[in-house]
């Protein structure tokens, strides 16, 4: 198969966002744009929900490359990160060989790699059809320090070495995409290995441009009104303010409900699926809700 090649200016990467449905801030496709082209990772902070993780998968899909995705958690290891030796296969090996007498044949091979469980970062560095692969490390504001450690050695060599094998390198670099949802900082020394982009909340005319291409069924002056009531949430200091996954939701909800537009009643029964706080919803319910729609409706006109 051959390889899609990667976009050669700040417009063809947006445009290549755009025909996977992501609708891109003029600055992040520039600093997409400068990671692929400098073959450097990508690293996406921002709030939850505004678009960092569906880049990764925009990306993977629309230049055809596997998507490799290493979720971070707190307690992540190298074992579940990288590789681990396959220990039940390892012994019934030796067993099976001892039982014909062979066993210290059977010694020298349990360290091969047929004996190898690879993990994500070890799968990136192997050659795929198609071209290097999107590797997506998300939310690694989850783990600790000491994985961040071995991680920024990880993307200095794009190598790993299994003392037991050997060094595994890439010919080519996967493409890097890093997510934070910013619970604390990265490192510097990561950082800077990276190209860095705050992805931020969309403002209303990116946001009605986003849910045309994800909910093309809901009518567009429903479609403004929901935009304009959800910019006015965030503007709220919310426990936590709706991401964009939520906007569409609310859209399609309301489509469902076959609403045509906000009304105060039909925004009170359907703001779990905007809110997902109770102190939250009980802020908005109500006087806030009646305002925000009549305020949501003037706007939209
Ligand atoms: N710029 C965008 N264009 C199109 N859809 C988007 C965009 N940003 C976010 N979305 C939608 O919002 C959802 C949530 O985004 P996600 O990447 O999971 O957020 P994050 O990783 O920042 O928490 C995605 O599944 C996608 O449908
Ligand atoms: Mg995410």
């Amino acid at each position: 198969m051959a390889a899609i090649p990667l976009p050669t200016s700040i417009d063809q990467t947006a445009e290549l966002l755009r025909s996977g449905g992501y609708v891109a801030e003029r600055s992040l496709a520039t600093a997409l744009f400068l990671a692929l082209a400098m073959k450097r990772p990508l690293f996406l902070e921002g709030e939850a929900g505004v678009g960092k993780t569906e880049i990764a998968k925009v990306l993977s899909h629309t230049l055809k490359r596997d998507l490799i995705r290493l979720q971070c958690y707190e307690g992540l290891d190298i074992s579940s990160a990288v590789y681990e030796w396959n220990y039940p296969r390892q012994i019934m090996a030796i067993r099976l060989a001892e039982a014909a007498g062979k066993s210290t044949d059977a010694a020298q091979q349990i360290y091969s790699e047929q004996y190898l469980i690879k993990r994500p970062l070890m799968q990136a560095l192997e050659k795929h059809d198609g071209g290097p692969p999107v590797l997506l490390i998300d939310e690694l504001d989850r783990t600790d320090e000491p994985f961040e450690a071995f991680l920024l050695e990880v993307l200095s060599d794009f190598q790993v070495t299994i003392p037991e094998l050997g060094t595994v390198k890439a010919d080519q670099p996967p493409i890097v995409i890093i997510t934070s949802n910013r619970t604390r900082e990265i490192h510097d020394a990561l950082k800077r290995r990276c190209l860095y982009h705050w992805v931020d909340y969309p403002n209303a005319e990116r946001e009605r441009a986003i849910l045309a291409a994800k909910a093309p069924d809901v009518g567009e002056k429903l479609g403004t009104q929901v935009v304009n009531f959800v910019q006015m949430l965030r503007g709220m200091e919310l426990f936590k303010p709706p991401g964009i996954a939520e906007t569409i939701d609310w859209a399609m909800a309301l489509k469902v409900l076959n609403a045509r537009e906000l009304e105060p009643a039909t925004v009170d029964a359907t703001l779990g699926v905007v809110l997902k706080y109770q102190d939250d919803i009980a802020r908005v319910r109500g006087v806030v809700a009646t305002q925000g729609v009549e305020a949501a409706k003037k706007a939209a006109v």
